[in-house]
């Protein structure tokens, strides 16, 4: 495509919710062990919001106020909010209309964008067409996820896995030779077995005195296993075909905290070493649209970046959807 501008990322933010649900505190609502799950997927612990307390609109408050803070982009200046979710606290108004209104961002236009776990992908590269084209020049996109909401804490094959949270970056248009994204695909194919699914329940069942199921997440962790680890390598390979870029020019794989094992697996596949993987998976669990941003912060924190680097975000789930943004990273804490 032509681009008559380029992408900097000046702001970054995120949250997570204060209660902590360790896998011991599962241990006690099923048949499980912290070896167990761990040795599994990588996790130690969750965050889980408090009802009545958190919330979506809470963290994703928390998140872009952060971020635009940063960035020093004040809230009127905001041409667009995106927000990217699949667990939103209504089905109306959006997320992104709810933020706007905490942010004072009148100016913007404000809408919401499901992808599930690919969610913080697709959005960035949303918000990159509106800035290549000379749309928009500041945009927020966040990623926000409540599993812990949508959760059957009776299933231990998929209550092990989700975690809740938020993460924001601001885009900001600059000159098209200094674009910060250096390249990004996305794909997406139905999924026709129904492998990874949340049904709104309601949808379905709408008469009064009709007993409605309550909303949970189903999952058949073997074969999105399997999609995850078939998927990583070859997003990264069909985003980086257009350019003049090798795996090997990268300094670090931000892929979706999904489970540490589709990381570990597709990283050695790919032939990253693990010190350019970056995962914060055992702390936070898998929290879906937010996890690429709160992985990537959490490492800005721990200094196990250092910064400007080369790296690569990967996010895949339901949908089934999947992508890849290839950057350019300068922002510094
Ligand atoms: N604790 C203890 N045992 C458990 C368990 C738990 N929480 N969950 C399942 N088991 C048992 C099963 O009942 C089974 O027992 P059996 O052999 O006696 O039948 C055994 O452990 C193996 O179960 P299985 O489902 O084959 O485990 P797995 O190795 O596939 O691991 C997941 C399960 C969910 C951890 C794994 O499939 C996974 O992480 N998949 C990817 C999910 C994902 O990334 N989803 C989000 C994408 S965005």
């Amino acid at each position: 495509m032509q681009k008559n501008y380029g992408i900097k990322f000046i702001g970054i933010g995120t949250a997570l919710p204060s209660k902590v649900v360790k896998n011991t505190d599962l241990e006690k609502l099923y048949d499980t062990t912290d070896e167990w799950i761990y040795q599994r997927t990588g996790i130690r612990e969750r965050r889980v919001v408090e009802e009545g307390k958190e919330s979506g609109f809470s963290l994703s408050t928390q998140a872009a106020k952060k971020a635009l803070s940063m960035s020093g982009v004040s809230p009127a200046d905001l041409d667009l909010i995106i927000v990217a979710t699949a667990t939103p606290d209504n089905l109306y108004p959006s997320m992104s209309c709810l933020l706007q209104g905490a942010l004072g961002a009148n100016s913007a236009i404000a809408y919401d964008l499901s992808a599930a776990c690919s969610g913080f992908v697709y959005a960035v590269i949303t918000a990159a067409q509106f800035i290549y084209c000379g749309t928009y020049k500041n945009i927020l996109v966040v990623g926000l996820d409540i599993h812990s909401r949508f959760m059957d804490w009776s299933d231990r094959s998929v209550s092990i896995l989700f975690g809740d949270g938020a993460g924001a970056v601001v885009l900001q248009s600059t000159l098209a030779a200094s674009d910060e994204i250096l390249g990004y695909s996305m794909q997406s194919q139905a999924d026709s077995k129904s492998d990874l699914v949340l049904t709104n329940h309601n949808i379905f069942y709408p008469a009064r005195n009709v007993k409605i199921s309550p909303n949970f997440t189903k999952m058949n962790g073997k074969a999105i296993f399997e999609f995850g680890l078939k998927i990583i390598p070859e997003t990264i390979n069909k985003t980086l075909a257009p350019t003049s870029l090798k795996i090997s020019d990268f300094d670090y794989l931000i892929p979706h905290q999904a489970n540490k094992r589709i990381i570990d697996s597709a990283a050695k596949k790919l032939g990253f070493p693990n010190e350019k993987v970056i995962s914060n998976i055992e702390k936070v669990g898998n929290t879906s649209a937010a996890s690429i941003p709160l992985a990537l912060k959490d490492a800005m924190d721990t200094k196990k970046i250092k910064v400007p680097c080369k790296m690569l975000w990967v996010g895949f789930g339901a949908g089934l959807t999947w992508g890849t943004v290839a950057v350019n990273w300068n922002l510094k804490l």
